[in-house]
């Protein structure tokens, strides 16, 4: 799995150098060019959002966590595979002076960028830091809310991804999460193909095994607050299945879907532990 982190890495090192405009026919999402795909078909507006910085805005995200995510002024926010801080910068303007948030990026080049962003707009309790989601170099038990923008779809481990999230919370904190979900079985081709996994797309998980996995971490209460399909374009889908088949394929019950979700680490941990 090192070899599929080495990719991802490599393609948002690209990507961090990029304007949104410049990316909008890159990554995580449809339309083909060259040998990578678009984000765009996933984004939503950020307009009117408060906190809301364009320059951080590349357009990598399948969704608005902040929305849903409940934050409170003086919080603790995590935001996990931050970008250029996107997200960070919304939760910023909810947490206000007296929170804090912090960003966490596995490639280098997104973590300066995001912090060039923070030190731009003057911001003293913003940080990004490099790591791994699969290791989250955040002590137990000390973030309020987790936050992450379709990003958990690329982790190669999520089961230690999501044991890590509930490691970090504090007991009754909570994440709310945008990321992609399969429903039905995606075409081998699609599945073999590492520039779509980096894209968002093959390295989904269907939904009731994303949905299960969350749950056997130990959260509660998990509540979908969004569901979306995504189309995806012709042209796309016919570099992985002949014509004859897009009908088929297109009307099946198979799809990508941009999910948003919101679930709870259990007040006194809940695994029978001290939990101190
Ligand atoms: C699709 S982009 C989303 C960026 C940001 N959340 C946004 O909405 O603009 C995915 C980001 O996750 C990061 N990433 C992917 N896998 C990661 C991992 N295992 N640990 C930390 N960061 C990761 C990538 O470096 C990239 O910056």
């Amino acid at each position: 799995m090192e070899n599929i982190k080495d990719i991802i890495k490599e393609k948002y090192g690209l990507i961090a150098g990029q304007t949104k405009e410049e990316n909008a026919p890159s990554c995580c999402g449809a339309v083909s060019c060259g040998s990578i795909v678009d984000y765009s078909v996933f984004s939503e507006s950020y307009d009117d959002i408060e906190g809301y910085n364009p320059d951080s805005d590349l357009g990598l995200g399948c969704g608005l966590p902040t929305q849903y995510a409940a934050i409170q002024p003086g919080n603790t926010v995590l935001d996990l595979g931050s970008g250029a801080g996107n997200d960070c910068f919304v939760a910023r303007a909810l947490v206000g002076e007296q929170g804090y948030v912090a960003g966490i990026d596995f490639t280098e080049t997104m973590v300066e960028k995001a912090r060039a962003n923070a030190r731009r707009l003057g911001y003293t309790n913003v940080d990004f830091i490099l790591g791994d989601i699969e290791n989250i170099p955040v002590k137990f038990g000390v973030v309020d809310v987790a936050i992450s923008n379709c990003v958990l779809n690329l982790v190669p481990d999520k089961v230690k991804a999501f044991s890590e999230i509930y490691r970090v919370l504090k007991q009754g904190g909570h994440f709310c999460i945008s990321d992609v979900v399969l429903e039905g079985e995606l075409p081998q081709a699609f599945k073999d193909d590492a520039v779509l996994y980096a894209g968002c797309i093959s390295g989904a998980l269907p939904r009731e095994q994303y949905l299960q996995i969350i749950m056997e971490a130990g959260f509660i209460n998990v509540d979908v607050k969004k569901y979306k399909k995504i189309e995806l374009p012709d042209d796309l889908i016919l570099k992985y299945i002949p014509e004859s088949d897009l009908e088929k394929f297109k009307t099946c019950e198979t799809g990508i879907f941009s999910i948003t979700l919101v679930a709870y680490k259990p007040e006194g941990c809940g695994c029978g532990c001290s939990c101190s």
